[in-house]
């Protein structure tokens, strides 16, 4: 059976969406932002202040950060910190491994004391890093400035890094934060990736996945820098689904249509940065790995020719293809998109149900009816030759531009 993985030689998805250390593109400006929070750490400032974008690489950057630290330090990483200033205090405690006197808020400022003490005769620094620090309620990040106050010491073992998206330093400003911000000694924004970085990113990932035989032309990859504007998150996004669409077409090479078509089927326009947008974005990029696994295995199974890479003398210039369905026009692809859905004989729920196929699958499609309720129903060939007809409402279609 031909997967999506073995059709390019990957040996892993390229573009997963979890902030994995074994992928980390050292961009100039992770590079230099990891640079600074090393120095921090290393010569004791006290606060670190790093802004970014959603989906820029902050958080990635701080699993980085956390390898380098975690045989030397010790850390405390809060990644929801919707927390009081007691929650908090014991979330903290509780990752540095303190065994908690109480949850009463002064006994717990008292633990912390104490290790503080206990690290100064080694100069073992105690790390607190907050993800999403936008989040953190003022009277917490109040709490936190009186934390590092705590030290009597002349060595600041306590560092804290303060990682959000840029409002954070706006809430920061205001004036009852003042005396928090004038503590914060690096600040720093993490800025999206350029032009060249953008491509060079797409070959590093596809390295890191076992390289294969696939690859991003030039127009692939400036319609991905376009539409991404150098933001990774939204670079794997649309560049694993335009491995999609090339894997559905039976292309090698990913090429700027493979692209556009990512990009017509997001959700939503590219700039958008809540975390509703985001987080659309993600279940996107969820449903789009669960189709690539489990789906589009059923739409390989197909007669050799799709499957061989073109070899186009000029990038583009082919288009895409679908063997023996595309008629210059416009190719459908239908995605399953409920857990199990019913394939029947006919288009109408009375007709025989004659299969399943689960979240993910992926068809093409070749014709559609409306049954008398009103119900469109899809006929869809699948890998094994087959035709099927199967409910609109089990399904999301989406049109793959054909030959130009
Ligand atoms: N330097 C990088 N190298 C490799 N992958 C990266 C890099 N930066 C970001 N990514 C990828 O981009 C995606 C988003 O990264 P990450 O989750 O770190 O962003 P973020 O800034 O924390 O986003 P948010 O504000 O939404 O929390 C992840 O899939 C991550 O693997
Ligand atoms: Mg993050």
């Amino acid at each position: 059976m031909m997967d999506y993985l073995k059709f390019f030689n990957l040996t892993d998805d390229p573009f997963r969406l979890t902030p994995d250390p074994l992928y980390y593109y050292p961009s100039q400006e992770h590079n230099e932002i990891l640079t600074s929070l090393n120095y921090a750490i290393e010569q004791k400032e006290g606060f670190s202040l790093i802004v970014g974008e959603p989906g820029t690489g902050k958080t990635t950057i701080l699993r980085i950060l956390i390898e380098n630290w975690k045989d030397r330090a010790e850390i405390a990483l809060i990644m929801t910190p919707r927390l009081s200033p007691e929650e908090f205090l014991q979330a903290v405690l509780e990752d540095i491994n303190v065994k908690l006197p109480s949850v009463n808020k002064n006994e717990m400022i008292k633990a912390f004391r104490d290790i503080l003490i206990k690290h100064s005769e080694t100069g073992r620094r105690i790390i607190i890093i907050v993800d999403e620090a936008q989040n953190v309620p003022d009277e917490t990040l109040e709490e936190l400035r009186l934390l590092s106050n705590l030290e009597t010491e002349k060595e600041k073992l306590l560092q804290i890094i303060l990682m959000g998206q840029p409002e954070l330093r706006k809430k920061l400003q205001a004036p009852h934060l003042k005396q928090l911000d004038q503590r914060i000694t690096i600040k720093a924004t993490l800025k999206p990736l350029t032009k060249s970085e953008t491509s060079d990113y797409v070959n590093f990932r596809l390295i890191k996945a076992g390289r294969g035989s696939v690859s991003f032309d030039d127009d692939a990859k400036k319609a991905l820098y376009i539409m991404s504007k150098g933001i990774p998150r939204l670079i794997n996004i649309v560049a694993s689904r335009a491995l999609m669409a090339a894997f559905v077409s039976g292309n090698g090479t990913i090429k700027k249509d493979h692209v556009r078509y990512a990009i017509d089927h997001l959700a939503d326009a590219p700039q958008s940065r809540g975390y509703l947008k985001l987080a659309g974005y993600v279940a996107l990029g969820v449903i789009l790995i669960a189709a690539i696994i489990f789906g589009a295995v059923k739409s390989m199974n197909r007669p050799q020719p799709a499957v061989t890479q073109e070899k186009s003398p000029k990038a583009g210039a082919q288009g895409m293809s679908i063997a023996g369905t595309v008629q210059g026009g416009q190719q459908r692809i239908l995605t399953v998109s409920v857990e199990s859905a019913n394939l029947r004989k006919g288009p109408s729920l009375e007709a025989e149900r004659v299969s399943s196929a689960g979240r993910g699958s992926v068809f093409r499609v070749a014709d559609e009816k409306k049954d008398g309720t009103g119900r469109r129903w899809y006929r869809i060939l699948s890998a094994d030759g087959n035709e099927y007809w199967i409910s609109e409402r089990v399904a999301i279609v989406g049109t793959m531009a054909g030959t130009q």
